[in-house]
This record gives structure tokens, sequence and C-alpha cells, in this order.
């Protein structure tokens, strides 16, 4: 299987709950490695520019208010089909959905906050990645 690369982010919910170790020791133990991570508070336009494939939706305007309503932490994560395995570990979107043992089942609190983000194709990964880091702040 492949090494790759995806894009991770732990959403306001759960920087606010101060759960941000909690998550990523449920990345690690999944075998993903990070390989950046930056906590950042995101403006307006950054956030609609990273969800730009969701404008037209009718959530668009409440997901932006959101993941600009409090500090994030962003970060790659590496690892054999690194795309697949972070979905998996997170869960379905709406934690209601999500299986046992998943991210998103034991911590999210709405299908909104939902405490993870991550890539669900190569070609978003890569262009989150580059949205979110300078390839000097990326160490494999
Ligand atoms: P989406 O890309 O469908 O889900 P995922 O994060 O699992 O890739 O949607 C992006 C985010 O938008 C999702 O994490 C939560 C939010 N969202 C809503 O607030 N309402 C909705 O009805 C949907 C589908 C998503």
């Amino acid at each position: 299987m492949a090494m790759e690369r995806t894009l991770s982010i732990i959403k306001p919910d759960a920087t606010e709950r101060n759960i941000t170790g909690l998550i990523v020791a449920r990345l690690e133990g999944a075998g993903l490695r990070v390989v950046a991570q930056k906590r950042v508070w995101w403006k307006k336009k950054q956030a609609e520019e990273f969800y730009e494939m969701h404008k037209k939706r009718d959530f668009f305007d409440e997901l932006v208010a959101f993941m600009t309503s409090g500090p994030i932490v962003v970060q790659v994560l590496e690892g054999e089909d690194a795309i697949k395995r972070n979905r998996s570990v997170m869960g379905a979107t709406n934690p209601v959905d999500a299986d046992p043992g998943t991210i998103r089942k034991d911590f999210a609190i709405s299908l909104q906050r939902n405490s993870v983000h991550g890539s669900d194709t190569p070609e978003n990964a890569k262009r989150e990645i580059d949205l979110c880091f300078k390839k000097s702040e990326i160490v494999g």
C-alpha cells in the first residue's frame, strides 16, 4: 500500500473542550504520523476558501461561522493509505451514524460540531495541504 499524506483539522468544538491530545492519540494509535501541525484561528476568507466546494450548500454559512468561532489545529498526517485510514478512525460525518470507537462517535457533539476534518480524496488532500502549509513546515 502506498505512503500517503492527508490534511487533518481538529475543529473548534474540540479545542474549546481541551481534547486535542486525546484526538491526536487516536490518530497516532491508528498508524498515522503527524508530520506538520499548527494551531491557528481562521479568518472568514480562509474558511470560505477551504470549504469552497460546499459554497452552494445550505449549511455553508453556518459551517464557515463555526470554523472561525475559535482556534483549530491543522495537521498533515502521513501513513499507509493515510486518506482512507484517517476517514476510518474519524467515523461518519454525523456522529449518530459513526461506528463505536471512532473519534466522532466518542467526541463529536453534532453534525456540525463534529470535532475533526479529513481530506476525502488524493486531489483534495493535495489542495488542502498546499492551502494550509508551506513545504518547509512539513517535516517527515
Ligand atoms: P462533508 O464534506 O460532507 O463531510 P466530512 O467532514 O465528513 O468530509 O461536510 C463538511 C462539513 O460540513 C462536515 O464535517 C460538517 C458540516 N456539515 C453540516 O454542518 N451540515 C450538513 O448537512 C453536512 C452534510 C455537513
